[in-house]
């Protein structure tokens, strides 16, 4: 509704700010710093704190475009519960695209209310659960909400919901918006009649259906508030999402941006990290005070710059070494994420290294620099072959513009862009919604086992293609998650449903507890979660190579990852006993140094392990280890990956079963020299080849027996 638009402006806070004293008092009669006070009201977000709260009394579904750092993740759920939202227990539930943010946003928001983290604030993402049942403000992953409606297809305790950086239009953000559409729909309808007529759930596609026994269960007891909706982003254009909302109103909140200059190189740079780094150091020595922020694609990248960047600080005379790197990005364990936001010593400048997740999801104060390589790394899907990879691809306009402006929230900043002006023109307006660019496996899956067995049929906000749609299906037929006809199979469908991992790998747990050698599975799903296990400095590629023999086995990089991950528990077993915490922790960072292993994701991949056994154990699967009988293992990774097999072709490289696609094995495998005649493999990243990492070997019988609806009748392998 355009006559809708509230253009909501700031005012000046200083006399405000003025006429406070030291600290204030709040409900629970603790003070509340005067700093965090302050900053709260000098959003520009505070001064419409009434206008907004009124809009969301008065509409059902709300979209607020705001500049970012305007205070909107921070602030919004705080007002709302303010204003009574949270009434008779329910919750005010907050989504991101990222973990991350969902992370350092809840502990951000606990101390502006000054309470412990995971009480009336908390959050909760994939493996890790920050909330109890006096959270009323609740921060978490688009995908662990809609985890979430799995359990409670009503999604009955909260009473509003915020879909925040809907512009990103993650997978799992598109999904939700339909999911949400429906369940609002739902309850708005009890609230008319008190009761709903719909059959199983807000999903099944049957609302003009009788009541069924199950329903009415599921609504005994539970009082359905009307559910608010609020969908929130940098941004957007909010029309698509007004008329996908039946005509929701919008408004806009204006931030503060001061003038960004841009620069750009005069010719494209052929290695744009080297780049950036002589960016930084420039900037450090020849301009003013401010902190620099670097975006980069991933972590494998942060951590070679992090290295870098402190080798040439040791080169810089004394005076000048008052530089400090910080990384973010999203697998960061969650004690190192808070350091971006940490101030540094006087006289030091902070160089943040972060993925694209500082673009619009955290805003970091002090920043007067942003280095903008014009690269991300994005999720693609070949739409014929099935293959989704990972790839490093040119930003949007709009994206560069977002990065830019983080220069430029506190004062005048400046932008360096790492490619030439006329670059620029050719970048694509907007990044293609992640459902129209990724394998919709996962989702498809999701869906089935919420109840929408039309997946075609789903009220999308823009519809994936339909053959993604069939090749989705016929995957998880092959996986055996679907029964013929579609349906969601029982138990293997369900229980891939329930485990918070890719339906791959879910199925290779099943798998595995089948084969006695759940526990060497758990491992491999673990540590294939996290990015990079081992740590390859440029500088030391010879060094890191040899200490990788130490645990490489000749099979291939699953069992080497398992001999990582056993020879770190060996280690943790000796040192253990009368050790505390940081000491542990402060070995076990020495043992992964000395080992070139990358302590930040062994932490990550440790911690995934204990939360999917924690899952599997509830699922009552069979938890056994095959000892040494790595054959049984190998057997078990081909029935699990077959999907993934490949074959060696006379020159070397090698054939993908599923799809013809050639690919290479990556040099940082095991195997890249053995060449072993058929392997399966996990990941295939695209650089100037298709390379494939993690990698073992197998053999090509076991296919055919193994895995016979798929290889049954492929002459080439029941040939060999
Ligand atoms: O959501 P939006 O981009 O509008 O802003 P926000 O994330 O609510 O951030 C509001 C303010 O809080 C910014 O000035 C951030 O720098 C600050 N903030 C912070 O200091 N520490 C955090 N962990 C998160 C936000
Ligand atoms: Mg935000």
């Amino acid at each position: 509704m355009k006559d809708d638009i509230a253009t909501l402006s700031m005012a000046s806070n200083v006399e405000t700010m003025k006429r406070k004293g030291n600290s204030i008092s709040i409900d629970d009669g603790r003070k509340k710093p005067r700093i965090i006070v302050q900053q709260r009201k000098s959003l520009p977000i505070a001064t419409v704190e009434k206008e907004l709260v009124e809009k969301v009394q008065n509409n059902q579904t709300l979209i607020i475009v705001g500049e970012t750092g305007s205070g909107k993740t921070t602030q919004l759920p705080q007002y709302l519960f303010d204003a009574g939202f949270c009434r008779d227990g329910k919750v005010i539930g907050i989504t991101q695209p990222r973990r991350v943010a969902a992370v350092t946003i809840a502990k951000r928001v606990a101390e502006e209310c000054d309470v412990q983290l995971g009480q009336r604030v908390g959050y909760s993402i994939r493996f890790d659960d920050m909330t109890s049942g006096s959270t009323r403000i609740k921060y978490m992953t688009d995908g662990l909400l809609l985890r979430e409606a799995l359990l409670d297809p009503f999604l009955s305790k909260y009473s509003v919901i915020i879909v925040d950086e809907a512009h990103e239009r993650t997978i799992h953000t598109d999904v939700l918006l339909g999911l949400l559409k429906k369940v609002q729909k739902v309850r708005s309808e009890y609230q008319k009649v008190g009761t709903v007529k719909t059959n199983d759930g807000p999903l099944s596609g049957k609302e003009n259906g009788a009541q069924s026994a199950s329903f009415l269960k599921l609504c005994q007891g539970v009082k359905f508030p009307p559910l608010k909706l609020i969908i929130m982003s940098a941004s957007l254009d909010p029309r698509m999402f007004s008329e996908y909302f039946g005509d929701a109103s919008y408004v806009y909140i204006r931030g503060r941006q001061f003038p960004v200059n841009i620069y750009y190189t005069q010719h494209a740079e052929s290695d744009y990290v080297d780049a950036a780094i002589i960016t930084i150091f420039q900037i450090h020595l020849e301009e003013g005070p401010g902190d620099i922020l670097v975006f980069l694609t991933g972590q494998e990248e942060i951590e070679a710059v992090e290295g870098l960047i402190q080798e040439r600080i040791r080169q810089l005379p004394a005076g000048n070494q008052k530089l400090v790197a910080v990384p973010i990005y999203s697998s960061l364990p969650s004690d190192q994420q808070m350091k971006v936001f940490m101030p540094v010593p006087d006289g030091f400048r902070k160089v943040i290294l972060a993925t694209n997740i500082a673009e619009t999801s955290v805003t970091i104060p002090g920043i007067m620099y942003v280095i903008d390589p014009g690269l991300v790394k994005a999720r693609t899907y070949n739409q014929q072959t099935g293959v989704e990879s990972l790839v490093v691809v040119p930003t949007s306009k709009t994206q560069a513009v977002q990065r830019s402006g983080r220069a430029g929230r506190e004062g005048p900043g400046k932008c360096f862009r790492i490619y030439p002006e006329n670059e620029f023109a050719k970048l694509a307006d907007s990044t293609v919604p992640e459902i129209k660019r990724c394998n919709l496996s996962n989702v498809v899956l999701q869906l089935k086992a919420l109840g929408v067995d039309d997946i075609v049929g789903f009220d999308f906000m823009e519809k994936p293609s339909r053959i993604s749609i069939k090749k989705s299906l016929e995957e998880l037929l092959l996986l055996g998650a679907l029964t013929d006809d579609y349906k969601l199979s029982d138990p293997i469908g369900h229980q891939m449903a329930t485990l918070p991992l890719d339906p791959m790998y879910g199925k290779a747990l099943i798998v595995a507890s089948q084969f006695n050698c759940l526990e060497e599975m758990l491992i491999t799903v673990a540590m294939l979660s996290v990015e990079s296990i081992f740590y390859r400095p440029r500088e030391k590629l010879e060094e890191s190579r040899i200490a990788m023999k130490h645990f490489s086995s000749p099979e291939g990089d699953h069992i080497t990852l398992i001999n990582v991950y056993r020879s770190s528990d060996e280690f943790l077993e000796k040192i253990r006993i009368g050790s505390s915490k940081n000491k542990i922790l402060k070995n076990l960072r020495k043992w992964c140094e000395e080992n070139f292993i990358n302590s930040r994701s062994l932490r990550h991949a440790r911690d995934i392990h204990s939360q999917i056994r924690r899952h599997v154990e509830q699922m009552g699967l069979c938890i056994a280890s095959c000892g040494d009988d790595m054959l049984s293992f190998r057997r078990c990774l081909a029935a699990s990956f077959f999907l993934n097999a490949a074959l060696r072709q006379p020159e070397g490289t090698y054939r993908a079963l599923a799809n013809g696609q050639v690919v290479q094995i990556h040099p940082f495998s095991v195997l890249f020299q053995a060449k072993p005649v058929c392997i399966i493999f996990n990941e295939l990243v695209r650089t100037n080849n298709n390379y494939i990492r993690n990698v073992t070997r197998i053999d090509p019988l076991w296919l055919p027996e193994l895995a016979p609806q798929y290889y049954a009748n492929k002459v080439e392998i029941s040939g060999t």
